[in-house]
């Protein structure tokens, strides 16, 4: 079953999510390697912002990215080819449709897709026979309930609740990182092993402030303005008000708190 991608598919997100990837680089693939000769299956590859890292740390690994977005693998095989990455092979399926032969990977590859799903453990156990016994499956999501921050702002906390409703309207959910446990186990996955992930940003690590604070989560709120005001969830005064608490996060005293959630489990 198909959602609604709340965030869009245009060339302003494109952007945010190859700066969300850069920043959270260390944070979430330090520990994601495979060995040589791994077949890998990277499902919900988008415009290829964690493929491009996932083939550097891995390349003797043989890369399958599959994204349901024929535009999005479009700019996902532009970028792998100015990387010269070379282990990648991206193509255009439907996780719920895949027409792989079962048991054909070794390890699976899932971030900030479940987010949008509405049936987030049909899309696991769909994904499940494609993994061979004893191979794992890697899932990396957000939650944002997770984000607390300094000044704290009501407006901040609406703004992002607003997108927190608008997603659960499309069908998804914004809060799902801290659900990754009970939904592999769900699943059928067993031996699963969840770990929080904190960005932690304030005027002593610029970067973050820049690359997280700024161009990852407040761009993120700042591109549902559209679909929120025409939602009727939230007026423009507040809106504005909100982006506006969030960036003043990013200021001189401010401070912003996220976590984000990767799993690992295996298919027996
Ligand atoms: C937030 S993007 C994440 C992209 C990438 N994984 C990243 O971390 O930058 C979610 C992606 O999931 C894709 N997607 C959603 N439903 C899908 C489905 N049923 N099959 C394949 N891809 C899907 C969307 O097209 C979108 O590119």
């Amino acid at each position: 079953m198909k959602n609604a991608y709340v965030h869009g598919y245009n060339q302003r997100e494109n952007i945010r999510l190859q700066d969300q990837a850069s920043t959270l680089v260390d944070l979430l693939h330090s520990d994601t390697t495979f060995p040589a000769g791994s077949s890998v299956l990277e499902a919900g590859c988008g415009v290829g912002a964690q493929t491009i890292t996932l083939a550097k740390n891995n390349p003797d690994a043989v890369i399958t990215s599959i994204d349901i977005s024929e535009i999005s693998l479009e700019e996902a095989r532009q970028k792998a080819a100015s990387e010269k990455i070379t282990n990648v092979t991206f193509q255009q399926a439907d996780i719920f449709n895949l027409s792989f032969e079962p048991h054909s990977f070794d390890h699976i590859f899932v971030c900030f897709v479940l987010e949008h799903l509405s049936n987030p453990v049909e899309a696991l156990a769909i994904l499940k026979k494609f993994i061979r016994p004893g191979g794992t499956i890697t899932v990396i999501e957000g939650d944002h309930g997770s984000a607390y921050f300094y000044p704290n702002r009501k407006a901040a906390n609406t703004v992002i609740q607003c997108l927190v409703e608008l997603q659960k309207k499309g069908g998804g959910n914004a809060m799902i990182g801290r659900e990754l446990y009970p939904l592999l186990v769900k699943a059928g996955y067993q031996s699963v092993n969840v770990s929080p992930r904190m960005v932690y940003a304030d005027a002593s690590k610029p970067e973050m402030v820049e690359g997280f604070t700024k161009n990852t989560f407040t761009a993120m709120i700042e591109g549902i303005r559209e679909s929120s005001l025409n939602s009727g969830l939230i007026d423009e005064k507040i809106f504005n008000q909100g982006i506006k608490a969030l960036y003043r996060t990013a200021e001189h005293d401010g401070v912003f708190c996220y976590t984000f959630f990767k799993a690992v489990a295996t298919c027996g």
